[in-house]
């Protein structure tokens, strides 16, 4: 026999059915075991009546979280005994035989507990059973159904999904990066991408026109709520493309997304408003703004995207002109003649888009031409030395025929986050990483052996407990 879900109960009235699961709580009714047994579909109630005298036995051992396998008939239940809180509460299934596959050690918290009852570090330390809670397997599969959406939209709109490494040269998006030494090249090192931005422009250049990736990408910053040292982006990139086309791609997909996967969610202006980064900051004070009516409509969807963004910032801590996306976004033709005079006032081609106040997105134009590249990169304080150390395979790339290109990429968990009315990002990531970038359930970061770092040449000089 076939193995069924528990959700899948219902339209099995009358007949035998082979089920699956963990055991979530038993309760004991005089003679009757009830078993609230879960898997990844839900709950389905199980009886088992004492007439079998071993197998009633046998369901009198069970404890929480064993797992089990079941044969037996699906009733409906008695009248005024049906549960109007489960899907399944209208049937339950007469146990005819039960094997036990597994048993476990008490759980260190409860499955059926409330969030705040279980503390974060408990949840994170054992991350495989918080996600036998219901809440977070609902949250990894509606992930699944947004990335599949997006996945599945790339590929109508005539996209290629492409991989590019993880284990590269730097690119500047603003972050500190992770270092992988290399055991190969003593004393080198690989550095984790910030995001794929290089590659997918080197893309535009091999002739590619349209590309994306669903995109882990790893940035050494203190996480917070809505930040983790790694993450996953849609990240896009097109030729012969300007602001408006990506821009217009960027909102169709959103726009479709929420209407097929999250129909009870109201979009409140569309097409998105644009607001130039002057506006926002004149009439917000924020550069990015939360346009809701309403803060307590949990189905409420405010999205606007911020133009006109300036190229470069000031860094307090580098007491330098930065980018303000990254170095290979292009100026605006107009701002130009203020490169040298008044760099801070020239804007950029650059894009934003935000959603209830969170920054969900950022593309922009890039610059397709070697010379251009150069002065930015000398506005920005590198040297000619530094550029080609840096840079030089990009710049040698764009004097073989770089076609004029753009992109964008979105925040996957942020965005996840505030279509599921979560409060943190954490929420949406299987395995998140703490506060303070700790894996509580592997222990990682940890030390590796003696051995491993003689390999790679590495002394550590002090550690820190
Ligand atoms: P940017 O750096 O703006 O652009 O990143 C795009 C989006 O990624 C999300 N994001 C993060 N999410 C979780 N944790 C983080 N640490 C984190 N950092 C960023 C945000 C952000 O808007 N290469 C460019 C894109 C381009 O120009 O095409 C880039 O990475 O939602």
């Amino acid at each position: 026999m076939e193995r069924i879900y528990s959700s899948e109960t219902i339209k099995f009235i009358g007949q035998k059915v082979k089920l699956a699961g963990w055991v979530e709580v038993r309760r004991d009714h005089g003679k009757l075991i009830f078993i609230d047994m879960r898997d990844r579909a839900g709950i389905v109630q199980l009886v088992f009546i004492p007439k079998d005298k071993e197998l009633h036995q046998t369901a009198d051992s069970l404890r929480s979280e064993w797992v089990i396998e079941v044969v037996g008939s699906v009733n409906q239940r008695p009248k005024g005994m049906e549960n109007p809180n489960v899907e399944t509460g209208s049937v339950e299934v007469l146990v005819e035989n039960l094997v036990i596959l597994n048993e476990s050690k008490t759980p260190p918290f409860e499955i059926v507990a409330a969030e705040t009852q279980v503390g974060e570090e408990a949840r994170l330390r054992y991350r495989y059973i918080d996600l036998r809670r219901a809440k977070m397997a609902k949250n990894l599969k509606e992930r699944h159904r947004i990335v599949k959406f997006m996945r599945d939209f790339m590929d109508t709109r005539d996209f290629w999904e492409i991989e590019t490494p993880f284990l590269t040269k730097g690119t500047p998006e603003g972050a500190r990066e992770f270092a992988i030494p290399s055991r190969l090249h003593r004393g080198k090192f690989y550095v984790l991408p910030q995001s794929p931005q290089q590659f997918k422009q080197l893309l535009m250049v091999s002739g590619v026109e349209k590309y994306f990736q669903v995109a882990r990408c790893f940035r050494d910053e203190d996480p917070r709520g809505d930040r983790q040292p790694e993450f996953t982006q849609l990240d896009i990139e097109m030729s012969f493309a300007d602001e408006n086309a990506i821009m217009g791609l960027t909102e169709d997909l959103l726009i479709e997304l929420v209407r097929k996967i999250f129909p009870e969610k109201k979009i409140n202006q569309t097409p998105f408003p644009r607001l130039t980064f002057e506006r926002a900051q004149k009439e917000y004070q924020s550069d990015k703004p939360d346009l809701r009516k309403d803060k307590n409509d949990a189905n409420e969807l405010a999205f606007c995207w911020i133009t006109d963004i300036p190229i470069f910032e000031y860094s307090q801590t580098e007491k330098r002109l930065v980018a303000a996306h990254h170095p290979f976004t292009a100026p605006k033709e107009e701002d130009m003649e203020l490169l040298y005079g008044q760099p801070e006032k020239v804007r950029s081609r650059a894009y934003d888009i935000v959603l209830n106040g969170y920054e969900i997105g950022g593309g922009s134009v890039r610059m397709h031409k070697k010379e251009m590249q150069e002065k930015i990169f000398k506005v920005l304080g590198l040297n000619k030395e530094e550029i080609e150390r840096k840079f030089g395979h990009l710049l040698e790339a764009f004097e073989y025929g770089a076609p004029p290109h753009g992109g964008i990429a979105l925040g996957i968990d942020r965005l996840v986050m505030l279509l599921l009315n979560e409060p943190n990002i954490r929420e949406v990531i299987a395995f998140p990483k703490t506060g303070d970038g700790r894996d509580l359930m592997t222990d990682a970061p940890n030390e590796i052996s003696k051995e491993q770092l003689e390999e790679l040449g590495i002394t550590v000089k002090k550690k820190i407990e």
